[in-house]
């Protein structure tokens, strides 16, 4: 752990995942003593606070989001790490006083974090604004930038933020957020893969039949219709998430356990996505959403989509690689099933259902983390072979009660100097080039699929299942015993 000061600046720390996600996951990583010594958490925002104002808010906070680890003493040590400063973020002259305050805090030679849990329109001002004032400047410490998603609206809002961030930081300071990497089961993928034996032969288009991606959510648009409305679920969970989880699943082996070794694989994957046709695709809004608060009366944005993509490359090419994500579905389940190819040939019966059940190693990314394995067994007293689940689950496997929140590792690892978890500027540029051209076929090419309705609580529109059901699969839901 290092010995010279060490400022965190979180932009926006007034709002609502500095409350949720951030300030709990500083003190979790503060009481388990993971933090440098001499550690300062300043908060920026627009309002009028005061440093009181923020530690008030952040004892809030703390309470809410934090109580099973909350500690009043260790609570009194934190506290005294933070203070606040005020920012109008787009006016460039009201960062000399940021300036000012944080290097009053430590004379200007310490390690500095900006994190940046703003709305987007204001990334690129903030860059630049740091910039201007030579704040990016390393004199001695290391300047890191964390940026959340959205990064960008589409390639070319991306691009130009990449040119704005590499116009003021160094690529090898830029940390993109997408807070899917950090979460355990994300990144047990690759410990998976790369620490067994036995999965390695098998991962690839000779014994894989496809592989299904599920990231369903029960909450609606909520209170965030101002966001959503204007991005849907492409740009929301596809373009981030989901191209991340697939990327994890699909690279090559690493030659190493690093942020250069790991980006350059998974950039690899993202490039070698063959263009998606759009009669591959599924976009739906489920009843109710246009009537939601702040939701235009005739919006078009999807709330659900399904696709169906390739990687064409030795290892994957012509395996189909299913994903799907929602809204207002049936449960909350984030998972990831590879469904293996049939027996060549079955001497045994099968009970009615298991026709399609394969071998299946389902990922359970959350909730319920863990895995399962689908085998065929036979039935006792039975001449009928059933399939059954080998399970791990985490709570039973790892003694930790609650997994760290994604963000404790997050924020954590920027700290560190560790980008494995973070997207580089090629990864994000590729992700949308898989994207971008769905999302214009779905606005502007009447050959589209149209938008399909569906009732909340489900698991999506027919059109969804249809997908599959041409290729003769079906989506597996293992981790949630429903099917
Ligand atoms: C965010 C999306 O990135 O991820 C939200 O903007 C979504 O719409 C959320 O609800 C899901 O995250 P998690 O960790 O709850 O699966």
């Amino acid at each position: 752990m290092t010995d010279r000061p060490t400022v965190i600046a979180i932009f926006g720390v007034t709002g609502d995942l500095a409350r949720r996600k951030l300030i709990p996951s500083l003190y979790s990583n503060f009481i388990k003593g993971r933090l440098p010594e001499r550690l300062r958490i300043v908060g920026v925002g627009r309002r009028d606070w005061t440093d009181a104002t923020l530690i008030d808010h952040s004892h809030q906070s703390l309470r809410n989001y934090a109580s099973a680890i909350y500690d009043e003493r260790a609570w009194g040590r934190f506290r005294e790490r933070l203070s606040y400063s005020k920012v109008n973020l787009p006016r460039p002259e009201t960062y000399r006083n940021l300036r000012d305050d944080l290097e009053a805090l430590d004379g200007g030679a310490s390690n500095r974090l900006y994190y940046l849990s703003i709305a987007p329109e204001f990334y690129a001002d903030v860059i630049r604004n740091l910039g201007a004032l030579g704040m990016a400047r390393e004199n001695g410490g290391w300047r890191r930038i964390v940026i959340e998603k959205p990064f960008g609206y589409n390639m070319e809002t991306a691009q130009s933020l990449n040119r704005v961030a590499h116009s003021v930081f160094d690529e090898s300071q830029v940390y993109r957020i997408d807070h899917y990497l950090g979460k355990e089961t994300a990144q047990n993928i690759l410990f998976m893969r790369f620490a067994n034996t036995i999965f390695e032969p098998i991962w690839n288009r000779s014994h894989i039949s496809n592989v299904q991606v599920t990231v369903a959510e029960t909450v609606d648009v909520g209170t965030r219709a101002g966001y959503y409305d204007g991005s849907g679920v492409m740009r929301d969970m596809v373009q981030n998430h989901m191209l991340q989880l697939l990327s994890l699943i699909a690279m090559e082996p690493p030659s190493a356990f690093d942020a250069v070794a790991l980006r350059n694989e998974k950039v690899k994957v993202l490039q070698a996505a063959r263009a998606i046709k759009l009669e591959d695709t599924v976009r739906a809004q489920y009843d109710g959403y246009r009537r939601a608060e702040g939701v235009a009366p005739d919006s078009g944005t999807p709330t659900f989509a399904a696709l169906k993509l390739f990687i064409d490359n030795w290892r994957w090419k012509d395996i189909p690689f299913y994903l799907r994500s929602g809204k207002a579905m049936r449960q909350k389940t984030t998972q990831v099933n590879i469904q293996f190819k049939r027996p060549p040939n079955s001497i045994f019966e099968l009970t009615e259902r298991d026709d399609y059940a394969r071998n299946v190693l389902s990922i359970c990314i959350q909730p319920d983390e863990g895995m399962h394995l689908t085998i065929k067994a036979k039935i006792p007293d039975e001449q009928i072979a059933k399939s059954v689940d080998m399970e791990l689950h985490y709570k039973n496997a790892f003694i930790a009660d609650n997994l760290p929140d994604a963000y404790e590792r997050l924020i954590l690892d920027a700290i560190n100097g560790d980008a494995q978890l973070f997207i580089r500027s090629d990864e994000i540029e590729s992700a949308w080039k898989i994207v971008d051209p769905v999302i214009e076929g779905w606005q502007c090419d009447p050959g589209a699929p149209p938008m399909q309705r569906y009732s909340p609580g489900s698991w999506g529109p027919a059109a969804a299942a249809e997908l599959l059901e041409r290729d003769e699969h079906v989506w597996r839901i293992s981790c949630l015993h429903e099917d």
